[in-house]
């Protein structure tokens, strides 16, 4: 464990701080993976108390053994202040130092720890980046900053935003969190790719046919649709989330599970992709559901009426390398769907046929969310006097096969591994970099006056009526037609 380390979350009174930073900070105290020596502060600008802080965050937190969590809850509140500050003077960071100092010497640490969340919108984040380095860096300790998305609008203020975060931060300091990295079955890439010769022999244009990665949310941007039209869909989930992890299913073996082998291959991989067809994109907007109950995108009336902004988008990754030149590595993501999932897809050619007729072609299916499984679409004998073949499934789903287990939450296992200095799971500045560079012309074509009128789909749908065709034209095989239902149903 980290001892005595001292937590500062800006920002604590906003959103992302008490649905995520703060429950994922009391979930892993709950768990014992957060020592009960490290400090917590809370920063933001308005006048709270203790008190009302808790009072905003506990909603949230999780407690898996009801009653038996009461006494934890109490605990971690202990661990947690409040300071109030303005983000842009010295004011309050000067208080800040002395509570933190204060404690440290409580303490008699020699060499802190400090670790600075930020909870921000992009307009405070570099004010307060640079009070941190100026008032509150640890100079005989670590500090380190986790910061959140975005990370820049586009190439161009992306690389803005670093070139102002580098002189204060080393990037070993920085650990820019990307909570897809944090999933479970992200995380179970690596291992599943590289831990298992069938698969990873496998792995590539002679036997995958097409890829797809999909993401669908079954709510639209309600209450958030004046923050949203700025930024859409593609920044929102695609360039950053989806990306992240395209790149971990399609990157080669790093030499080990360092942090740098693993994102040096990553970034590598991110190089070969093909610049991204404009012409080969389906976008959309959703309007009302078919029923009238629920709205659309443009009823939110802090969005702009005539807005083009996508909340649908589908587009296709062409990797030119050895073992992916002409796999057809589709990215599709929507809000406001008819259901909530994440998923990677892997669809394999078909056998040769011969001695058989229209066998369905294997498919290896990776579910992020919900219920994490993984699951092949495979073809065996009907069990008795029939030879004929039929699909069925391996099947492993973790609500079944690891009944006694903790899955952390992402934000769980991203802020220890901060705490513990390993960056494997957080985005380095070449490959932010690089992912930019290959969103950035499409942006700013959808964002030009040319861009194309969104098609309208309903609120509940499967999302635009033409993504059909276009996961056909990109060599995925509907096997509706072979009668596999899943989760199969007894
Ligand atoms: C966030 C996006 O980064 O990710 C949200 O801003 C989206 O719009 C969310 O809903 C999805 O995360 P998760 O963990 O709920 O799949």
């Amino acid at each position: 464990f980290e001892k005595d380390t001292v937590v500062t979350v800006f920002g604590a009174s906003g959103d992302l701080a008490k649905k995520k930073t703060f429950p994922a900070l009391f979930g892993l105290f709950r768990e014992g993976f957060l020592d009960p020596s490290t400090k917590i502060f809370g920063f933001a600008r308005s006048k709270l108390t203790d008190a009302q802080l808790r009072q905003h965050i506990e909603p949230y937190l999780q407690k898996p053994n009801g009653k038996d969590d009461d006494a934890k809850v109490e605990a971690f509140f202990k661990m947690v202040t409040y300071h109030s500050g303005q983000y842009d003077a010295d004011e309050g960071y000067l208080s800040l130092r002395k509570l933190i100092e204060d404690f440290e010497k409580q303490r008699n640490i020699t060499k802190p720890h400090r670790l600075f969340y930020f909870a921000l919108p992009p307009s405070v984040f570099l004010s307060v980046a640079r009070q941190i380095k100026k008032l509150v860096y640890a100079d005989n300790g670590i500090t380190r900053v986790i910061v959140e998305k975005p990370f820049g609008h586009d190439l161009k203020s992306a690389r803005e935003l670093q070139k102002n975060l580098a002189p204060l931060f080393t990037e070993d300091e920085i650990y820019r969190i990307d909570h897809y990295l944090g999933k479970e079955m992200v995380k179970n890439l690596l291992q599943l790719r590289f831990g298992n010769t069938f698969l990873n022999a496998s792995w590539n244009k002679e036997n995958i046919q097409s890829i797809q990665i999909s993401f669908k949310e079954p709510f639209g941007t309600e209450g958030r649709g004046g923050y949203f039209d700025s930024i859409g869909i593609i920044r929102d989930v695609m360039q950053n989330h989806l990306l992240q992890v395209l790149t971990l299913v399609t990157m080669d073996r790093p030499v080990s599970f360092d942090p740098e082998s693993v994102r040096d291959e990553k970034v590598k991989v991110l190089k070969a992709m093909a610049p991204i067809d404009m012409k080969d994109v389906l976008v959309g907007q959703y309007g009302k559901s078919e029923d009238g109950t629920k709205p659309s995108y443009l009823d939110d009336e802090t969005v702009n009426p005539n807005s083009k902004c996508v909340t649908f988008a589908a587009m296709c990754f062409n990797i030119q390398n050895e073992r992916w030149d002409g796999v057809p590595i589709i990215m599709r993501a929507g809000k406001a769907l008819n259901e909530a999932k994440v998923e990677i897809r892997i669809q394999y050619k078909r056998v040769a046929s011969g001695m058989f007729k229209n066998i369905p072609n294997n498919e290896l299916v990776l579910r992020v969310q919900p219920d994490a499984s993984v699951y092949v679409k495979f073809n065996s004998k009907t069990p008795g006097l029939s030879n004929a073949t039929q699909v069925t499934d391996l099947d492993l789903t973790y609500s079944s096969r690891y009944k006694d287990f903790w899955i952390p939450e992402a934000y769980e296992v991203l802020i220890r591994d901060c705490m513990l200095g390993d960056h494997s799971n957080f985005v380095r500045d070449d490959e932010l970099d690089v992912s930019w560079g290959l969103f950035t012309p499409l942006l700013e074509y959808l964002e030009s006056p040319n861009a194309p009128q969104p098609e309208i789909y309903p609120y509940g749908s499967r999302g635009p009526k033409e993504l059909k065709q276009y996961l056909s034209d990109h060599k995925f095989v509907f096997l509706s037609r072979h009668k596999y239902t899943w989760p199969v149903t007894s």
